[in-house]
């Protein structure tokens, strides 16, 4: 079984990344071939400070080693290494339908909030469905508002195969069960993200230990006291499907223990539970930000074992399309 994941590097991640993918991604490789890839090419479609991108693009490769993503198991890369990416997102664009593009649900809102943007906004899908058809993934770990880009890139997949043969694997999406749309502490209608206006309702994993205590105990909940899921208690919920994510318990059994205790003291334990899963990934995370040659050297050798398989990808799919293939000198 092979995986395929993609993370952007802009903006420093939050509980929503870790729960919805790379906590995932990390379980998963004792079960599967796996590329996880850095994606700063995508990260291009806003305009990006050049030293702010290279720090970034260097914090999310340790911060992935440091979150249990092992280098020596797993081919963790940079898309920009690995230049099959941009050359297949040619091809496939050539053959998306334009509506289909402009309809996507995260182009209409973000191009909605642009006054001007580059066509790269609406292209992104196809680049992301190249990242991923060029490793022939069965599955694709994301969190919930990645499912209609799965789709796109499984009608790519469809119609270049029904076209030019077998050329493809098409990917099935794998969303996780619980955690699959963490949503803001202090907007629980929205999913908690890197460009969320204000940072009080954003858990980062880098958050140091006070800040993060502080956001929880001062998250959104309600005039009630009762520790319960239900759709008019959105804030709550969303802190108990946090704690299941956290410590791994059921999330009925959070119910049971913190049903006569009211918000203080659920909230309390919730943020000790965090404090405890990101503090090992922070120490790591120091030690391995601290070597970038060594990082460099990860990032090497996951772009070549990346690259072998995206190679043998891309020259199938020009041979089925008739490109003629340079003659070897
Ligand atoms: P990105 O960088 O926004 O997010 C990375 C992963 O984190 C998940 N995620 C969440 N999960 C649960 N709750 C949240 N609040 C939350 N916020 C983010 C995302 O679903 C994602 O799995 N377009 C992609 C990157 C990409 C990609 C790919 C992914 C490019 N190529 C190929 C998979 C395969 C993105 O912007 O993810």
């Amino acid at each position: 079984m092979r995986i395929l994941s993609g993370i952007q590097p802009t903006g420093d991640k939050h509980l929503g990344n870790y729960f919805g993918a790379i906590m995932r991604w990390a379980e998963q490789q004792d079960e599967a071939e796996c590329f996880y890839t850095i994606v700063d090419l995508h990260a291009l479609t806003f305009p990006q400070e050049p030293a702010e991108l290279r720090r970034s693009t260097l914090d999310l490769a340790a911060l992935l080693v440091a979150s249990g993503i092992d280098p020596d198991r797993s081919a963790l890369f940079v898309q920009s290494h690995v230049p099959e990416h941009p050359r297949l997102a040619w091809i496939l664009e050539c053959m998306t339908p334009y509506g289909d593009l402009r309809r996507m649900p995260q182009y209409r809102e973000k191009s909605e909030r642009q006054a001007s943007f580059g066509v790269g906004l609406l292209t992104y899908p196809v680049l992301q469905a190249a990242d991923i058809l060029l490793y022939q993934p069965d599955t694709v770990p994301v969190g919930e508002d990645q499912r209609q880009h799965l789709e796109l890139a499984r009608d790519v997949a469809q119609r270049f195969n029904n076209r030019y043969g077998e050329t493809f694997t098409v990917p099935v999406a794998t969303v996780p069960q619980t955690a699959a749309k963490v949503m803001d502490l202090q907007d629980p209608s929205s999913r908690m993200s890197t460009s969320a206006d204000s940072d009080a309702g954003v858990i980062r994993l880098l958050d140091p230990p006070d800040a993060l205590r502080k956001k929880i105990r001062s998250a959104v909940t309600d005039s009630g006291r009762e520790v319960v899921r239900s759709p008019d208690k959105a804030g709550v919920s969303n802190l108990i499907e946090l704690f299941s994510a956290a410590t791994g318990e059921p999330e009925s059994e959070i119910e049971s223990r913190y049903a006569d205790t009211g918000y203080g003291p659920f909230k309390a334990d919730l943020a000790e539970a965090v404090v405890e899963l990101v503090t090992p990934i922070q120490t790591r995370f120091a030690e391995l930000r601290a070597d970038e040659t060594e990082l460099g050297e990860i990032l090497a050798k996951g772009a070549m074992k990346a690259h072998a398989v995206a190679a043998q990808t891309l020259a199938r799919a020009h041979e089925n399309l008739g490109l003629v293939a340079p003659t070897q000198p």
